[in-house]
Order: structure tokens, then sequence, then C-alpha cells
């Protein structure tokens, strides 16, 4: 079932965030802080870490984290930071270690729990409480197939900030359950290095005002999105497939077949969701597109794009060309956009910054959220 609810009435100007909040060192800093290392961040998908010893590491606000399988087969989340003295533990970006982790600084070692179980001299140092000096651990969860760390001392509800936002979009008809998100297999990843600031990238996510303009293979797919309405606007509510399209393919042309728990409802839909801060997903009957953003700096924030299919298909071996180009295009159209945005967030043009069309209401509570947060 999907609601529409009359769009807002167009008397009140909703205004952007001033240029610097896209270009201020210092506030982005304090979105490290407040945002990224405080909130749950979708860092790394479980079956990339696919045997105990696999592990990667990911740049989440100011720390460095890693995340492995331990031995008994769970995903362990760690500061990749060495106790001893600080050096960082894993250098390489994702890799896979026999039973142990072991600092390239002086070799003190770590079970895949942790735990220091060796360093030279170790008997030496009786003042050393091994149990004291194990690896600092990050709170993990998983969901969808990806495990979620979260920084902060005290983490917010999963529940509530990450799994409650999708059911707070899509409303209970068009459960995001349906798409077996879990049991998918990674048909593409594309890594995009994008020269903005990480809220432009939310932004342009959350609207459409753009879509007539700069995705033309998407509004051929998805003939409301012309229209410049956000298929974010409306709680459950999917953008309808156009008459001629068979699936979401770059051409129209088809796809796979339909989910298997994807309902008669949910057919030839196309579903959008942001999680703040970092993830957006896209459902369409056959597949799922999950992006992660990595914010790095105030301008620069890489995005990583997977592309999940039903396990069989995958396995088939059959061409996802068409199926996958579709979204790269709107990936690389929107990135571009967002990249021409990003230099003129310092002209003296957007100290007051921008308008918001009446329909985009939620990217001013996008930014009302973001700056209670930041205080
Ligand atoms: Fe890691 Fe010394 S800093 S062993
Ligand atoms: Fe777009």
């Amino acid at each position: 079932m999907t609601t529409t609810p009359a769009a807002p009435s167009a008397t009140s100007l909703i205004t952007t965030l001033p240029g610097h909040f896209y270009t201020d060192p210092e506030i982005f800093r304090q979105e490290q802080e407040r945002v990224f290392e405080s909130l749950w961040f979708c860092a790394v998908r479980a079956a990339d870490l696919d045997k105990p010893g696999a592990f990667r590491t990911v740049q989440i606000g100011r720390e460095s984290v890693l995340v492995t399988r331990s031995r008994s087969g769970e995903l362990r989340a760690f500061l990749n930071i060495c106790r001893h003295r600080g050096a960082r533990l894993c250098t390489q970006e994702s890799g896979e270690v026999r039973r142990a982790l072991q600092c390239p600084y002086h070799a003190w070692t770590y079970d895949l729990d942790g735990k220091l179980i060796a360093a030279p001299n170790l008997v030496k140092m009786p003042d050393v409480d091994r149990t004291e000096y194990g690896l600092v651990k990050v709170a993990l969860r998983e969901w969808l197939g990806y495990a979620w760390v979260c920084l902060a001392d005290e983490p917010p509800s999963f529940e509530e900030s990450v799994i409650g936002a999708a059911v707070e979009r899509l409303g209970d008809a068009a459960s995001i359950d349906h798409y077996g998100t879990e049991r998918l297999a990674l048909g593409k990843r594309v890594t995009y290095d994008v020269r903005a600031n990480w809220k432009l990238i939310v932004e342009n996510f959350m609207e459409c005002y753009h879509c007539a303009t700069i995705h033309p293979e998407l509004t051929d797919v998805l003939p409301e999105f012309a229209d410049g309405f956000a298929a974010q606007y409306y709680v459950g509510h999917g953008a309808s497939f156009g008459e001629e399209v068979t699936g979401f393919t770059v051409d129209g042309s088809a796809g796979f077949e339909r989910l298997p728990e994807v309902a008669e409802d949910q057919d030839r839909r196309y579903y959008a969701i942001t999680i703040k801060p970092t993830v957006f997903i896209n459902l369409v009957p056959d597949h799922v597109i999950l992006h992660r953003m990595f914010p790095l700096a105030e301008d620069r924030t890489v995005v990583e794009c997977d592309w999940l299919y039903a396990p069989e298909v995958v396995a088939s071996g059959v061409d996802l060309a068409k199926s996958v180009e579709l979204f790269h295009r709107v990936n690389e159209q929107d990135f571009e956009a967002c990249e021409r945005t990003q230099p003129a967030m310092a002209s003296r043009a957007y100290r007051r910054g921008g308008v918001l069309v009446p329909t985009e209401h939620h990217i001013g509570q996008f930014h009302d959220w973001l700056t209670s947060r930041l205080g």
C-alpha cells in the first residue's frame, strides 16, 4: 500500500545550509566527532570477511577501525591501534592473517578476539597485565549482511536509529525484509572517489529535482522522476516503472527474476532509503543497491556502491552489465553534479546558502537534524 499525502504548500521558503558548512575544516571535525563517531556507521559487507582472520580497515570519523572475523566465526571490530605504543596495527585496507594480528613495530601480538597473547620479552614486564592491554573493542551489529559499527561509549539504539529509519521510510507494507538483503550475493562493487562534501551527496540523493536534467536513463525507467518528486518524499511510496519498461536496466530491458519474497505491490517499483548519516539503499524487484559513504575530508568522500543479486543469479555467471549500468550512470551523473557544486560552496555568492524547492522539506529536516547534533 502506498500513501500519497498532498504536497506541502509552496508558501514557506526553506533555505539550505550556508556555504561554509561544506568547506570549513572545523565543521567537518565537529561532524567527525558528533556524527560519524557517535552514530552507527555501515562499515563492511560481512561476506567480504569470508573466513577467520580476514580483515578490513575503514576510516570512521578520525579513527581507523579494524573489522575482522574471529576463530568462532563472529565479526569483531577494534580500534586499529596497537596498545603498546600506538602504531597502526593493520596498514592495509584489507587482507587476511592466519591466527593473530601482529603489530609491525615491536611485534605485540593479539588474537582475533583482540586479546594480547604475546609480546617480545613480556615475561620481563610483570607489570603489564595482558588482559588490560587487549585491542580496544568497538560496538558491532550485523544487519542486511553488513557490519555496522559505533564508536560511541554508549551507542544509540540500533533498532531505533538504523532499522527504524528504514521502517519509517518504507512503512510496514513495503518491508525491507522482503528483499532478503542479507542473503544476496555481490554482483558488482564500484568505488567512487568524490571530490565533494558528504552532505552534498546526501542532499542530492534525497532530491529528484535534478532527475529530469541529469538522469535521462533513470527517468526513462521511472517516468514520475521527470516531475522532480523525490522518491523519498512519501512514506511507503515506490516509484513505478514506466509502462514499456520490463526491468530496472539501463535500457528498460528485462532484468532478473523477482526476489522470492518481494510482494506483489512492490513489484515494478523502486524504493529509496537514506539511513543517516552515510547509507543509501535502493530496492528494485530483482536487486538491491547499497551505498556506503566514507567522508574523508570536508571536500572528499569515498562512496562504495554494491549491487546485490540472488545468489543463483551471480553464480550463473549471467551478464549483469545492463542491470549495473543504470545506477552506475546515475552515480556518475550525481557525483559529477556534486563535484561541480563543491567549489562554489566557498564563493561569496553562496555565503547565505541557497533554497530548497517545496517538496524538499525532508532535506530541511536533514539540516535541522545535523545542526542540532553539532549544537
Ligand atoms: Fe605495536 Fe610497539 S607499537 S608493538
Ligand atoms: Fe540523482
